[in-house]
């Protein structure tokens, strides 16, 4: 496995293997790896012949009180799980050199940051389009991996790709999840035994969702209803949101059909942790 960590060392490798007709895919990460982010890397073989993946914790995606000084770091782990996992080209930049002291740009997203994760982390979608706008320019990938977990993440990436005339491919690929269902998140380090427990009711509250989706139900407030009564059984666990949404740009429906997002969000003590279903998936 290569290691960059200067943009210039990353471009000069990724020309030359762009000279040499490799197609590239691309895994943006911010680290404290799991399977999940090790899932991507493997959809990424699949898509491309080389396979790079980035760790960099951004800042501009965090607000003021939120966890960036405490967000989990390891990245001797990291390296070993990316080559083990086969990464071709692991590129970990500093701060400095991400950023440098030109630090003003930023990408605005549209409509589809303004609602759910946008009301409790205004700000959040401008930083993670800022950071992923520089990273594309960066590899230039042919195919860009995301994870279904951040869906309103992958949404506005989706937005910014076809707006602003992106040739990169996006591939979505479905949320990793725990034995018990929790979702994957490098965040759940976080959490006490108990707290976990409760975090579990999140991915219960879809599973119910699906569950009267499939027996017919296609009223969206009649799924919020199904979703809310799970999570408020669930003690200790504050709810932030549930969204049903249109899967293109997560505005609030009133029918729900297969395709349509059912996301929520919570807080168990200091985490906050998100989850999502499209409906007629299996996927939780
Ligand atoms: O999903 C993440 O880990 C981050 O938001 C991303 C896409 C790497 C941008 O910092």
């Amino acid at each position: 496995m290569d290691i960059h960590t200067t943009i210039s060392g990353l471009r000069s490798r990724l020309a030359a293997a762009r000279a040499a007709g490799q197609r590239i895919a691309f895994v943006p990460t911010m680290g404290y790896l799991h399977e999940g982010h090790l899932g991507l890397v493997d959809v990424a073989r699949e898509e491309a012949d080389l396979v790079v993946m980035s760790i960099f914790v951004n800042p501009l995606q965090f607000q003021p009180g939120e966890d960036f000084e405490r967000y989990p770091r390891d990245y001797a782990h990291d390296r070993a799980l990316a080559e083990a996992r086969h990464v071709d080209i692991l590129f970990v930049p500093e701060l400095g050199e991400m950023y440098g002291s030109a630090d003003q740009t930023r990408v605005v997203p549209g409509e589809a940051s303004v609602r759910w994760e946008g009301e409790y982390r205004p700000g959040h979608f401008d930083g993670v389009l800022t950071v992923v706008a520089k990273l594309l320019n960066i590899v230039q990938p042919n195919v860009l991996v995301l994870g279904q977990k951040d869906i309103q993440q992958v949404t506005v990436i989706r937005r910014m790709l076809i707006e602003l005339d992106w040739s990169v491919r996006l591939r979505v690929v479905p949320t990793s999840r725990e034995a018990d269902g929790l979702a994957r998140s490098s965040r759940n380090v976080y959490l006490s035994a108990e707290e976990r427990v409760a975090a579990l009711a999140l991915s219960r509250s879809l599973r119910a969702v699906e569950a009267a989706f499939e027996r017919g139900e296609r009223r969206a407030d009649a799924l919020r209803q199904v979703a809310h009564e799970v999570l408020e059984a669930a003690p200790d666990l504050i709810t932030d949101y549930i969204a049903v949404a249109d899967p293109e740009r997560l505005a609030p429906v009133e029918r729900v059909d297969i395709g349509t997002v059912v996301a929520v969000a919570g807080r168990v003590g200091a985490t906050r942790l998100i989850d999502n279903v499209i409906l007629g998936d299996e996927d939780v």
